[in-house]
């Protein structure tokens, strides 16, 4: 271990690390940047929780995707924001609604490459549509980017941070879903004009990262060996999903629509109109399955109700028994 990785470090991060992720977002997800306007953080919560203080007075407005990501819902209501639920159709947020309902909000919270929980990606339209709107009333707009390493079909999705041409965008991502979630590393592409104060921010939050774990992950990247566990990945998840999706058309018909998703690493499972996913939860809950309600993920007391089905821990052989095992309890539950 070299000896200035022992000094305090840049509150930024360390920066071979910048370096290997700036690139990185380059080259996978056109994200336009330079190292010096990624921040390391730890992990995608500690981006939110410092984005939304620092650029939020108590009491602004922010869009929220609806249903939507309860650590995000969280650090904004910390922050003192009044969150504006913003529904999220088969094109993704509802951006229409929101200028509707709360045009003069000062932030937007967007999972655009792969809606949470819904899975859906955020068309082009609406990308646009944000984008403007952010530029028109010099509002903010939060893109995380969680895990959009794992696409299955079709071309990799471009952030919209690429397509910002104003420095509306803050792009918040993570190495939780492609590495582990307890390495506690993530980033924020901060745009320009907010660099320093971000910096500054830092410095008085945590001083920085740690350094070591930076410079191993620096060096994991840099020897290819990042690029090559995540293909390994998508392909495993590959597999993993459509065991899920194939058990789930043989045992679920009836009692859970499941359909294959382009990307990610959960499914959502679509309960029968009038179906009450809170106790659905819990039964399955009940026989070692966890699958959290859709619902609590809501807002508004409204829209279809389902179930969230993970399947990147599990090989294709236990989530077969698992589907196995929630069929019969659910079955159950209706009869
Ligand atoms: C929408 C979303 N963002 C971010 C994360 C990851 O958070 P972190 O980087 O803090 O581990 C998750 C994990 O479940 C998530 O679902």
């Amino acid at each position: 271990v070299s000896r200035h990785l022992l000094d305090y470090g840049d509150p930024l991060g360390f920066m071979p690390l910048r370096e290997a992720i700036a690139t990185y977002l380059r080259e996978a997800r056109a994200v336009r940047c330079e190292a010096g306007q990624v921040m390391v953080v730890s992990g995608s919560q500690h981006g939110l929780d410092l984005a939304t203080r620092l650029l939020l007075d108590p009491g602004d407005r922010v869009w929220l995707e609806d249903p939507g990501y309860l650590g995000a819902r969280g650090a904004l209501m910390a922050a003192g924001a009044r969150l504006v639920p913003v529904p999220v159709d088969g094109e993704g947020l509802e951006v229409a609604r929101g200028i509707r309902v709360a045009p003069d909000a000062r932030l937007a919270y967007v999972t655009p490459s792969h809606q949470y929980p819904l899975g859906v990606t955020m068309s082009l339209a609406r990308r646009l549509a944000l984008l403007e709107w952010a530029r028109a009333r010099r509002a903010w707009i939060v893109e995380d980017d969680y895990d959009s390493e794992y696409r299955y079909t079709g071309r990799p999705l471009a952030s919209l941070q690429g397509l910002d041409r104003h420095g509306r965008v803050i792009y918040v991502g993570t190495f939780s879903k492609v590495l582990f979630p307890a390495l506690r590393l993530g980033y924020v592409v901060v745009p320009p004009a907010l660099v320093d104060a971000f910096a500054a921010a830092r410095g008085l939050v945590d001083r920085h990262p740690p350094s070591v774990t930076q410079a191993v992950l620096a060096e994991f990247i840099a020897e290819g060996s990042f690029a090559r566990h995540v293909r390994r990945m998508r392909m495993r998840y590959a597999e993993q999903q459509a065991a899920l999706v194939e058990a789930a058309r043989h045992k679920l018909d009836g009692v859970l629509e499941v359909s294959p998703a382009e990307a990610g690493m959960h499914l959502v499972g679509w309960l029968p109109s009038g179906a009450d996913d809170r106790a659905a939860s819990g039964t399955a809950q009940q026989v070692g399955v966890e699958a959290p309600a859709l619902s609590t993920f809501r807002l508004r007391r409204s829209g279809r109700c389902g179930l969230l089905l993970g399947y990147a821990a599990w090989a294709p052989s236990e989530l077969r028994a698992a589907v196995d095992t929630l069929a019969a309890a659910l079955r159950c539950v209706r009869s």
